[in-house]
């Protein structure tokens, strides 16, 4: 008898009146920022808007980056840190990200499923295509409806990193050549160009960059759902 580990989620989800947008790029491409100036915007225009990040956005997401991003705890080999960042996203999606998109939220999650592939898959070698299966399963197949790939030489990256000098987590701490396939990777992403992907130009002034993303981003919404009694409120 064969036993074969399979990463297929079990059944396709339900679809749910919410939209999930997603900012990804390298370390440095400002994505933190362009999530805060998105989510204000939406809220703006009336959405209820979830902002949150990975690994994070939940206590045991919270803890797990702790563990996986402070320097000088021990080794950590990438097929445990791959499943650490699995595990964090798995308590953020079955927690928070699934039961916003429920309530018909508009979620901006800084980093979620292309991380992933970018750093623990070309990064430290272990595959895109399996490093996203495991997302997948752990996630039950929670897609984005968009992922915005900020696209920002890493040269200028490494630029406005500099300022972070000894405060850089685990991974910003790797060489440029690991930061290198990162974003090789990211590139690579955004350039299927496929459905549910747009590639931004991140470089230039923050409201420059800002206003690219909106334009990315305003098609997908519907009307505006207010928050109601149910709930509205980010993590950060
Ligand atoms: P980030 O929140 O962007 O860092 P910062 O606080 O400096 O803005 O991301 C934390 C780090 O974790 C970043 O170096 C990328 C890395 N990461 C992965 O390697 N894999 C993942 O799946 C995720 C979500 C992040």
């Amino acid at each position: 008898m064969t036993s074969e580990l399979s990463f297929s989620p079990a059944s396709p989800r339900p679809p749910h009146p919410g939209t999930f947008v997603v900012l990804e790029g390298g370390d440095g491409s400002g994505k933190s920022t362009q999530a805060r100036i998105l989510a204000a915007r939406l809220e703006e225009a009336g959405h209820d808007v979830v902002l949150t990040r990975e690994p994070g956005g939940t206590e045991v997401g919270e803890r797990l980056r702790e563990l996986v991003l402070r320097q000088g705890q021990g080794e950590i080999d990438p097929h445990t840190e791959a499943l650490i960042y699995a595990a964090a996203r798995a308590a953020h999606a079955h927690q928070l990200i699934g039961p916003a998109l429920e309530r018909g939220a508009v979620v901006v999650c800084d980093r979620y499923i292309d991380s992933s592939a970018a750093y623990q898959g070309a990064g430290r070698g272990l595959g895109e295509g399996p490093v996203t299966a495991l997302s997948r399963w752990a996630t039950e197949d929670l897609q984005p409806d968009l992922t915005v790939v900020l696209d920002v030489p890493l040269a200028d990256a490494r630029e406005r990193m500099g300022g972070r000098g000894d405060g850089a987590d685990r991974l910003e701490a790797e060489p440029d050549a690991f930061h290198s396939r990162v974003n090789a990777s990211f590139a690579r992403l955004a350039e299927r160009a496929e459905r549910g992907r747009a590639a931004v130009d991140g470089t230039g002034a923050v409201e420059a960059v800002a206003a690219r993303v909106w334009d990315a981003v305003e098609p997908l919404l519907g009307t505006p759902r207010p928050a109601d009694e149910g709930g509205g409120e980010g993590l950060r």
